[in-house]
């Protein structure tokens, strides 16, 4: 697997240095990861999210995608719009706009046609369940499909990383399960990188890596092992 991002000593302070959210952490995400985030509450888990992607700047260290150091607000921004999708616990989707538009925003900078924005929100729409809802508007769906419409935004873009900040953490155990059922098949079969933090042990569980963080530092990093098919 080759390495997406690479994070080198990173700290991360906050209230001139009293709070130390992310403690000289080195940590890379290879292509292909399947990675569940866990941890006390306060851990940094979402620090460590945030710098990943350039959302927070770490306050010493490098963040490295694809090899190159990443520098700037405006760099960084660039990137995340062409390939990195975000899924947050409180969906963050825009009231006033219909599910299509929620969706279409994310297209907009990029310069995606008219037509193309549309062909791509009918089929996100179609492939996460939601065809018949692109009118309707957030307040009008219930707590799964809302995050539904966050992931086909998310996937707007054709991101090769997503990211998932307690993406169930809404929701109760059947929309939960749903959500995390498609976050494992857009990985499985669309080879994107997965990075979730999750209070859910069921669902770290179910990652191909774990990584445990307490008091800003990661003490412990570990693979499941393969599955092995053995046949007849
Ligand atoms: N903007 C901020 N200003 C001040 N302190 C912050 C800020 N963001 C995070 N912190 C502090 O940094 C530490 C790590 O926070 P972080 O949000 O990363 O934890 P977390 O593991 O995601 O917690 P939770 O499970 O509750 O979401 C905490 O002590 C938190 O209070
Ligand atoms: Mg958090």
């Amino acid at each position: 697997m080759s390495r997406l991002i690479e994070i080198r000593n990173c700290r991360r302070t906050y209230d001139n240095g009293r709070i130390i959210a992310l403690d000289d952490v080195s940590f890379s995400v290879d292509r292909g990861d399947y990675i569940g985030i866990t941890g006390p509450s306060g851990s940094g888990k979402s620090t460590l999210l945030d710098v990943l992607c350039g959302l927070e700047e770490p306050s010493t260290g490098d963040v490295l995608f694809d090899g190159s150091a990443v520098r700037g607000r405006a760099a960084w921004a660039r990137l995340r719009s062409e390939r990195v999708g975000f899924v947050f616990q409180s969906f963050y989707l825009i009231p006033s706009l219909t599910v299509a538009e929620n969706i279409e925003l994310a297209m907009l900078w990029q310069g995606v046609s008219a037509k193309a924005r549309r062909d791509r929100v009918e089929d996100l729409l179609e492939r996460l369940g939601l065809s018949g809802r692109s009118n309707q508007h957030p307040l009008q769906l219930s707590g799964g499909e809302r995050q539904r419409v966050a992931i086909a935004r998310a996937l707007a873009n054709r991101p090769e990383l997503i990211v998932a900040d307690e993406p169930t953490g809404s929701l109760d155990s059947r929309s939960s399960g749903e959500i995390v059922k498609l976050l494992e098949e857009l990985h499985r079969d669309g080879g994107i990188t997965v990075v979730i933090v999750t209070h859910d042990r069921d669902i770290a569980e179910r990652c191909d890596r774990r990584v445990e963080l307490v008091d800003g530092k990661i003490v412990s990093d570990t693979r499941r092992p393969l599955a092995v098919e053995i046949s007849a």
